[in-house]
């Protein structure tokens, strides 16, 4: 299908079509090009692509990388309304790489206080080593940004909602403000997906993913993409050629895949994350519940202004703290042990000593991410069976 007229179409069938314009040989599906380099017909021709005047194929650790990866980077462009996009092997390479790509020696990072473990570690354990040092500040309140902002920062990183407390931070505030001081708005979009929130088109630059949630969605693959402004796009696949964390192919097969179904997924993610939420909410072991789609969640209006949909992630406290968590998370049987998130079925984790143990525990509890935390991340399975199984869980604590 001509890609340029499916810009105009909707959020599915772009979904379904984009980066799909015809492929060799009449194949249906896109082929995964296993090569690790590319043959050229003459040493013209490779001088023009190795020199970056004509765009092509060259080796597969350097953008466009290979024609499975590209039609994957197009389809992510085109669900996140972007201009550019890279992809990479994980979504910790590409926070390295955007990191390594957009700053120098003696800058700054403001960033959301609460974030996945591995950014936490990786801004403050790996990049001091390089000179960058970052200010975790609570990104949810324009005056932390306004102060953080003050002490110079380049970049602001943002993780909304926030891993795993779902706290919000305001997307189209915070790019004003980051515009305003020349810094670059990043955003962790991993646990909306493009389905429920576009942040480069509430004024971010960068939007970055781990595809191994809800993109590749079925917890077969390890992926990242980054995807945004093209000049600054252009630098991070410069850094992914030189530090090579590359997509694997049969991984850009499986995001592809997975893309196609993304809209009907997450439907039923946020379809299933309500219930589960609603029925948490009003269960007596239950001491408290975090999802963004509850009137109760604190910032449920600012989640409802900037979400279309408040996707399948959510926390609870129970009663009887850290021992009968762990109780709950042995006792079931339809839910899976396990960190990630995103994938088709449901998993369940204590951040405390899985997804956060990485944390100092003083910045954990400081944060929010208390002993009594469990956090979900709800499947698509019927909706009546997994709350079955949490209630039996939750029976049994
Ligand atoms: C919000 C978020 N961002 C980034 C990452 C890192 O992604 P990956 O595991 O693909 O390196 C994770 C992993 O859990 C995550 O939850």
């Amino acid at each position: 299908m001509d890609q340029r007229s499916l810009d105009q179409r909707g959020f599915g069938t772009r979904c379904v079509h984009a980066g799909e314009d015809g492929h060799p040989h009449g194949a249906h599906a896109i082929p995964i090009y296993q090569t690790s380099t590319f043959v050229f017909e003459s040493v013209r021709e490779a001088e023009e692509a190795f020199s970056g005047r004509k765009q092509g194929y060259r080796y597969t650790r350097s953008y466009p990388n290979t024609p499975t990866h590209m039609a994957f980077v197009e389809k992510m462009v085109s669900l996140e309304r972007a201009e550019a996009g890279q992809s990479f092997a994980s979504g910790m390479a590409t926070e390295a790489a955007v990191a390594l790509a957009l700053l120098n020696k003696g800058d700054r990072i403001l960033c959301t206080d609460v974030v996945y473990g591995g950014t936490n570690a990786l801004f403050t354990r790996i990049l001091p080593k390089f000179g960058i040092e970052t200010d975790f500040v609570d990104t949810s309140n324009l005056e932390d940004i306004q102060e953080g902002l003050g002490k110079g920062a380049k970049m602001i990183f943002i993780e909304t909602p926030a891993n795993p407390t779902m706290k919000i931070t305001d997307l189209s505030a915070v790019s004003e403000i980051a515009r305003d001081a020349k810094a670059v708005t990043v955003v962790d979009n991993t646990f909306a997906s493009p389905y429920f929130q576009r942040p480069l088109e509430l004024g971010a630059d960068i939007v970055v993913h781990s595809c191994t949630k809800y993109i590749g969605g079925h917890g077969d693959l390890l992926g990242g993409v980054a995807i945004g402004r093209k000049d600054l796009i252009r630098d991070v696949s410069r850094t992914e050629a030189l530090t090579g964390g590359t997509m694997g192919t049969h991984e850009a097969f499986l995001a592809i895949r997975g893309l196609k179904t993304l809209h009907v997924r997450m439907e039923r993610h946020a379809y299933n994350a309500l219930q589960v939420a609603e029925f948490l909410e009003s269960h007596p072991k239950v001491e408290w519940v975090l999802y963004p789609g509850l009137e109760s969640h604190p910032q449920h209006d600012l989640a409802k202004k900037q979400m279309s949909g408040y996707s399948g992630m959510l926390s609870f406290g129970v009663k009887g703290g850290r021992r009968a968590g762990m109780k709950i998370m042995d006792g079931i049987e339809l839910c899976s042990l396990a960190v990630s998130l995103g994938s088709v079925d449901t998993l369940i984790q204590h951040p405390a000593s899985m997804t956060h143990a990485v944390m100092p525990r003083e910045v954990r509890e400081r944060l929010g991410i208390s002993d009594d935390m469990i956090r979900i991340s709800v499947g698509i399975e019927e909706v009546e069976d997994i709350i079955a199984d949490l209630d039996r869980a939750l029976i049994l604590a």
